[in-house]
């Protein structure tokens, strides 16, 4: 278990069984957190995941779309046991779907509908899937910075734990990544296929925790009938993150 800088106390469960345990204790209040993976690896599973926890905790969530049409969101929901519309209507989840122009602008107007429905339902957690979208309707890399930090100021500033999903990039963080998004988030935890013994195997990965420390190891996970499981701890291998896997021996370190 890593030493941390913050009380376990004052960290925000993420809600994945063995996941707070890698991040010293849960995400730090008021972050932005991106979630980074491949097609069909569990982003939207992970995000709605994050807010049903929430909810459990009585904290209002916000789940905010750009990709999915509600009825699909619906019932994959369903798939996992998550009732979002009863949610819903008790006022404990709101779900938005809309396009990141009107977000971005919702978020710069204090006026907006948005807005006052954050602050009205007292919101602490929010899901944006996905930031990738922006990549699309905006090509300035400045330009795409500038909106990255509008997004994430303006949720810190309503004192919401923002979840953030995102396409994976493979493995390069550093200059050519369009908009700097990594050097801008808090903390970054990737998704990932890996190829183990000629199979299929998900890997999850923290790689960066702002003011905490964090667990480096590389470990499984699964979805199933109650959503994302983080499980054993991938070891005697090397090159995972590379796609070029060195051994062939999985323990069972947690
Ligand atoms: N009830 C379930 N049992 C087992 N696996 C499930 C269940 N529900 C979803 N899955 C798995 O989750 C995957 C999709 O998860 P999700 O939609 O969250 O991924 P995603 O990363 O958001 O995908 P995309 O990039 O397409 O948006 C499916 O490919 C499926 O393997
Ligand atoms: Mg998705």
């Amino acid at each position: 278990m890593p030493n941390t800088t913050i009380p376990n106390t004052e960290r925000v469960t993420s809600g994945i069984p063995g996941l707070d345990k890698m991040l010293g204790g849960g995400f730090i209040p008021r972050s932005a957190v991106l979630l980074r993976g491949a097609p069909g690896t569990g982003k939207t599973t992970f995000g709605l995941q994050y807010l049903i926890e929430g909810v459990r905790r009585g904290e209002t969530g916000l789940f905010i779309s750009f990709e999915e049409f509600p009825q699909s969101l619906y019932r994959d929901a369903a798939s996992v046991g998550w009732d979002l519309a009863a949610l819903e209507e008790q006022g404990k989840l709101k779900l938005m779907f809309t396009s990141p122009q009107v977000l971005l602008h919702s978020l710069n107007q204090p006026e907006s509908s948005i807005l006052h429905m954050i602050q009205q339902a007292d919101t602490r957690r929010a899901v944006v899937d996905s930031l990738t979208h922006f990549t699309q309707s905006i090509s300035g890399d400045h330009e795409l910075r500038r909106t990255y930090h509008q997004i994430i100021s303006a949720f810190r500033r309503e004192a919401i734990t923002a979840l953030y999903l995102g396409e994976e990039m493979r493995t390069d963080y550093t200059n050519r990544e369009k908009g700097r998004l990594s050097f801008i988030v808090d903390t970054m935890l990737m998704l990932r296929y890996l190829e183990i013994d000629s199979a299929i195997q998900r890997a999850i990965v923290v790689l960066k925790m702002r003011s905490s420390a964090h667990d480096t190891a590389i470990y499984g996970y699964t979805i199933g009938a109650n959503g994302i499981t983080v499980s054993s701890r991938m070891e005697g291998k090397s090159g995972l993150l590379s796609g070029i896997t060195r051994h062939s021996i999985i323990s069972t370190v947690q």
